[in-house]
Formats: C-alpha cells, sequence, structure tokens
C-alpha cells in the first residue's frame, strides 16, 4: 500500500481544523494543508495571536502552534491542495436540508457534491478520498459515481472515517480515541487505501483500537452512535419529568442506575436538553433514511428521542413564565450560558436559542452571559430562527460582557450552560443585586442548590 506523504482537508471547521492539527502533529513526515471556502476563518486559523483562532477547544492553540508552518497550512487555495495531496479529506458541513424533499430531515448534501466535483475536476494522478463529515449510508457511492464519470481517468478510492470527538473534548479525544473506524471498499485496492489510512493513525493510536470495516457499516455506525447517544439524554430527560412529579431525584436515579455495568455511569445527567450541530442533524437523518426504506416504525422509535428533546426545552422555558407569576412580559430574564455545552465557543442547536425565543414570545428581557460566545453569534442564532425580525430580537437579546451586570436587576437567572466558572460567582452579591424573589432555574443542575436557598433564592433544578 501507499506511504502518505500530503493530505488535503477540505473544510477548516470544529472537525477538519482540530482533526487535522493533531494529524499533523503526530506525523510531521506528511504535509497537512486544511482548506476551506471561507476567507476569514483561514485568516483566523493563520492569525500569529492563537486567541484568535477560528475555534475555542482547550489544548487546541498548543497543537497549533507546535504544528502550523512546519507541515500544518490552512489556505482558501482549495485546487492546489486537492493537486497536491494523495488523501483528500472531505470535512465539510452536511446541515438538514432547508428545502425540497427531506426538508428539516435528510442531509444536505451539496456541499459533499460540490468538493467530489471539485476533486474530479482538479486531481491529476491517482487519489484516495475520505468521507470525515457525518453522511447517510451509501453516500459513497454517489460521491464514487460522480469522481468516476467526471474525473480525468485517475483511479480513486473512497474511505469513510467519521469523526467520534465531542467538542470541548476535542483535543483529548483525538489524542486518545477510544477507537479509529475506517471502513473502504473489501477488494485488494480498497484494503490498500483502507492500510494506509491505519498508517496515519496508527501514528499515535494503538492497532488495536483502529477498527476497519465495509463502507456502509462505517459510514451508519456514525449515525448509531450519535443516535444512541442522544438517546440515553432523552431517556434520563424523560426520566426527569417524571422525578419531578413523585418527589424522586433524578441524580439519586442516575446514580443508582448507573452503578449497573450494563448501563454504566456516563450521559446520564439531566438537563435542559441537548444542542450542537450534530445529534438532531443526525438523528432526523436516521429517521429520514428509515422512513425511505419503508421502516416506519424504526423511524418512529427514533424520532422519539428529538421529540423528548424539544419537549424539555419547551418545558424549562413554561417552566420560567409559571413560576414568575405567569407573565415575564418586561422582566429582565438573566442567561448563564449560551454555547451548547461547555469548553466550546460552538452555539449551533444550543437549548439557549429556543429558550430565548419562546420567552422572548412573552416579552421577557433577556441578558445574556458567555465566557465565550460573542453578541454578534447570538443574534445571528436567535435570528435564524426567523420567529420575528432582526431589530425585534435585537430589542429583547442584549448580551453582557460581565456576569454580574447580566443579573443585576433580575427577576430570575437561568442556567443554559454548564460552565464551571458559574459555581464559582460570589452568589451572595448576586442576591443581593437582584429582584426578589430572586429564582434561579439551573437547567444544568450545576448549582448547589442547598446553598443558593440559604442565601434567600428560590432554586429550581431539573429532576428533583
Ligand atoms: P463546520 O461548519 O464547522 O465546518 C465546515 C467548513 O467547511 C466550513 O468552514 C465551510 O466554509 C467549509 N466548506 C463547505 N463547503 C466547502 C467547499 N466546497 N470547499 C471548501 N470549504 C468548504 O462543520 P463541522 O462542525 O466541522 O462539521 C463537519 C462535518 O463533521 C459534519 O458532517 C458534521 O456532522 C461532522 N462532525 C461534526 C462534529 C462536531 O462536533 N462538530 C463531530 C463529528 C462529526
Amino acid at each position: 500500500h501507499k506511504k502518505i506523504k500530503s493530505i488535503c482537508c477540505i473544510g477548516a471547521g470544529y472537525v477538519g481544523g482540530p482533526t487535522m492539527s493533531v494529524i499533523a502533529q503526530k506525523n510531521p513526515d506528511i504535509k497537512v494543508t486544511v482548506v476551506d471556502l471561507n476567507e476569514q476563518r483561514i485568516a483566523d486559523w493563520n492569525d500569529a495571536d492563537l486567541s484568535k483562532l477560528p475555534i475555542f477547544e482547550p489544548g487546541l492553540d498548543a497543537v497549533v502552534e507546535e504544528a502550523r508552518g512546519r507541515n500544518l497550512f490552512f489556505s482558501t487555495d482549495v485546487n492546489q491542495a486537492i493537486a497536491e495531496a494523495d488523501m483528500i479529506f472531505i470535512s465539510v458541513n452536511t446541515p438538514t436540508k432547508t428545502y425540497g424533499a427531506g426538508k428539516g430531515m435528510a442531509a444536505d448534501l451539496k456541499y459533499v457534491e460540490l468538493c467530489a466535483r471539485q476533486i474530479a475536476e482538479v486531481a491529476t494522478s491517482d487519489k484516495i478520498v475520505v468521507e470525515k463529515s457525518t453522511l447517510p449510508v451509501k453516500t459513497a457511492q454517489a460521491i464514487k459515481s460522480i469522481l468516476d464519470n467526471t474525473g480525468n481517468g485517475v483511479k480513486f478510492q473512497i474511505l469513510s472515517n467519521p469523526e467520534f470527538l465531542a467538542e470541548g473534548t476535542a483535543m483529548t479525544d483525538l489524542a486518545n480515541p477510544d477507537r479509529v473506524l475506517i471502513g473502504g471498499d473489501q477488494t485488494p485496492e480498497g484494503k490498500a487505501a483502507i492500510q494506509s489510512l491505519v498508517d496515519v493513525y496508527g501514528a499515535w493510536v494503538p492497532q488495536a483500537q483502529i477498527i476497519t470495516t465495509n463502507l456502509w457499516s462505517s459510514e451508519l455506525s456514525k449515525l448509531v452512535a450519535n443516535a444512541f447517544l442522544a438517546q440515553r439524554v432523552s431517556s434520563i430527560n424523560a426520566i426527569s419529568e417524571l422525578c419531578e412529579a413523585t418527589q424522586a431525584n433524578v441524580e439519586e436515579v442516575a446514580r443508582a442506575i448507573g452503578m449497573d455495568s450494563r448501563i454504566g455511569p456516563k450521559f446520564l445527567k439531566a438537563s435542559v436538553g441537548f444542542g450542537g450541530s450534530c445529534f438532531q442533524k443526525d438523528i432526523l437523518n436516521l429517521v429520514y433514511i428509515s422512513k425511505s426504506l419503508g421502516l416506519n416504525e424504526v423511524a418512529d422509535y427514533w424520532e422519539q428521542v428529538i421529540i423528548m428533546n424539544n419537549h424539555q426545552r419547551d418545558r424549562f422555558a413554561n417552566n420560567i413564565v409559571s413560576t414568575l407569576y405567569n407573565t415575564v412580559s418586561g422582566k429582565k430574564i438573566a442567561f448563564l450560558g449560551w454555547a451548547f455545552k461547555k469548553d466550546t465557543n460552538d452555539t449551533r442547536e444550543s437549548a439557549a436559542i429556543y429558550v430565548a425565543d419562546r420567552l422572548i414570545d412573552e416579552q421577557a428581557q433577556i441578558y445574556v452571559y458567555d465566557p465565550k460566545v460573542s453578541a454578534k453569534q447570538m443574534q445571528a442564532d436567535l435570528n435564524y430562527l426567523s420567529t420575528r425580525t432582526e431589530t425585534e430580537n435585537a430589542k429583547y437579546l442584549q448580551t453582557q460582557t460581565d456576569p454580574y451586570k447580566a443579573v443585576e436587576g433580575a427577576h430570575a437567572i437561568a442556567v443554559l450552560t454548564e460552565w464551571d466558572e458559574f459555581k464559582s460567582y460570589d452568589w451572595q452579591k448576586i442576591y443581593d443585586n437582584m429582584s426578589k424573589p430572586a429564582f434561579v432555574f439551573d437547567g444544568r443542575n450545576v448549582l448547589n442548590q442547598e446553598a443558593l436557598e440559604a442565601i434567600g433564592f428560590q432554586v429550581q433544578s431539573i429532576g428533583k
């Protein structure tokens, strides 16, 4: 099999950037070029000031500093990077379709197809094309058809290598993956291509953790992994509502069931609901594929995970309104956190957006503090829902860069992200500056409820 000397990655986002930084760090003899159409994003990746990197991930700056300019490059010259590379990763976004057939469910593959066409047009030597993006099962067939029918007669091998990193812990996940999954054709050429990619990961991942499968198992496994993970969140969230109705405590229940080794303790934290760019879109995609194949029971089963998640967010927002005497009109409500989870600046599908939207429907004034998310991003997230005009949204949603300013005079605080710093705030000072009664709605169960109640707060958490 071929030894890889040059890699190109199309898409410098939350997956392409960190993944390629680590591949370059661990393989100093391979030239890795990450390309993107977005010029600002590439400029930010190249910024001498590492705090300007477009993605915040603990530990990312150090790896970029080590490899950038040595064998890691960020560029907007997509064609040149494709032409030079032996192996090309496609790591572009695959959002839920917003138009046409499968609207609101199917994955939009237009960006992936554009990449395939561009690769076919530019390539003048054999290439291994790696699907890094999360794709519907059978997409490799479409990519292969495009490459073979529009190319210059060179040979392409398609591999599927889904990424399992979690935002917020991307760097440790990449350095110590539970497993690396590589799918490919089970022909001699396909197996040789698989081996070339196994060698790239073999630079730091133990062989036992690198598993190889056929293409379709690999593509499908990524959707299934996200479906199972999201299902655990929706399962414990469903139980949280039952706990609230019965004086059971969801944390005690989670601990009790999590010690069963068949269940396990992780991913059993009740919350306002999961967010992030992947869980919802990948489950909708799974539901859509199942429906397309006529597997209606399978589709309904998984769709319930999304229905439960939407319900949990609505329930949280509605509870704020009913607790505040059925009106939040004109009331200041402070949000602690906007990112979909801690230690990331990613806000896609964050529960905070939906809770804010619901409360703004009730004419609440929302003041948000998040340590990593800009005011511009928050407005864009809310505008993306198209519930009302941008001017109106801007009237109701304010961003504060000082948490103590955000909560000043507020009727209620809602914790939407589990940032560690929230725990160590001066909660007495916060209490003193709030309207009374001072309510706290802890959507992440991160605050010390008893300590807050001793100060005088009225606290509501999830599932207690
Ligand atoms: P992203 O939106 O952060 O990055 C995608 C980048 O691709 C953008 O910067 C965009 O400008 C660029 N792009 C799109 N079309 C292009 C083209 N034709 N040429 C050059 N650049 C192009 O997306 P993210 O989060 O990195 O996700 C990428 C894929 O990885 C998705 O399929 C996602 O489902 C999957 N994934 C994401 C994970 C996450 O935690 N964000 C984890 C595992 C998989």
